[in-house]
């Protein structure tokens, strides 16, 4: 999602420092945003001059000292307590005093991931939706222990952006996916259960309720490893089945099938354009 917050920010005007220790990964999510931007101006939704100031805006590093100076952080590591905590460490030693340090974790607790930083009144949680430049919502997510006007500065920033921000308090899932992960999970347990196939579940949530996606292509979309490491997270703090995984999940994580990143999930991407359902 790292790319896409880049895009979103550098586009409504904010210098972004965009920083991975990987190289490689730090191509990838410019070459992508660069594409995103050429099919803004190709559709006549943005000027070439705009493009060009769009991507001015952007750089790229790979250390984490080159932060120090930024008014603003938006964390989006791999989903692990570990990885984010001990990079928010290091970020609290880093920064400015005066930053603001976000995570755009959808399911880590924001007060475990703030203790991390010893700087509690300035953390938050700010989280984003899949593909970012498009999805409008933005969930801004306090702790007891916000600052009241850190909270208001983060709000009115996410409009900034052109999203509709969403107050929140720090119960894992907050809004969105204490809501969308059982229903999801329930789609996977209905087709064990032999309600419908893969690809009926799909069109009927799809043309029955007017979502743009159905539960299997939205669960390929999101990530099958992402929505599994969420399960553990949530079911850990509610105990309750419905946040639980359903054994076909844990088997496809397993095989290593995460959805549309590896190719194969509920459904098969050889033909990105035209994916098959898997018999699962
Ligand atoms: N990045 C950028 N642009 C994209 C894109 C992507 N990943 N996917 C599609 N688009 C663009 C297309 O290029 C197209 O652009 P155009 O208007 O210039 O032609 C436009 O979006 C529409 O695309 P399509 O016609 O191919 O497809 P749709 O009409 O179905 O729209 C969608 C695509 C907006 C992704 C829509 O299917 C949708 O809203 N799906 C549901 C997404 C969703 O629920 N996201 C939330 C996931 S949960 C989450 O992120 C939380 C996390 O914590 C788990």
């Amino acid at each position: 999602m790292g790319n896409g917050i880049t895009q979103v920010f550098a586009r409504h005007g904010y210098s972004v420092t965009l920083c991975d220790v990987e190289p490689s990964v730090l191509e990838r999510a410019l070459e992508r945003v660069r594409k995103n931007l050429e099919r803004q101006v190709s559709k006549g939704r943005m000027t070439e001059a705009e493009q060009s100031a769009t991507l001015a805006r952007i750089s790229t590093v790979g250390d984490r000292a080159a932060l120090a100076g930024c008014d603003f952080v938006v964390e989006a590591a791999w989903e692990r307590l570990e990885t984010k905590s001990e990079l928010f460490s290091a970020l609290a030693r880093i920064c400015r005093p005066g930053v603001i340090l976000a995570s755009n974790t959808s399911s880590i607790s924001i007060t475990e991931l703030m203790t991390a930083t010893e700087r509690p009144e300035r953390f938050i949680g700010l989280h984003f939706f899949n593909p970012v430049p498009l999805m409008k919502l933005v969930e801004v997510v306090r702790t007891v222990a916000t600052a009241h006007e850190v909270y208001e500065t983060a709000y009115e920033f996410a409009k900034k952006l052109g999203k509709v921000p969403v107050r929140t308090s720090d119960k894992t899932g907050f809004i969105v996916n204490r809501l969308l992960v059982p229903y999801l999970l329930d789609a996977i347990r209905a087709y064990e259960e032999g309600v419908g196939s893969i690809d009926d579940i799909d069109n009927a949530m799809k043309l029955g309720c007017g979502y743009p996606m159905g539960p299997f292509t939205l669960l390929d979309f999101v990530g099958l490893e992402t929505t599994y490491y969420i399960t553990h997270v949530m079911y850990d703090e509610f105990k309750e089945r419905r946040f639980a995984s359903p054994p076909l999940l844990k088997r496809l994580v397993m095989a290593g099938w995460y959805g549309r990143k590896t190719g194969k999930g509920f459904y098969d991407y050889s033909d990105p354009n035209n994916p098959k359902p898997n018999r699962l």
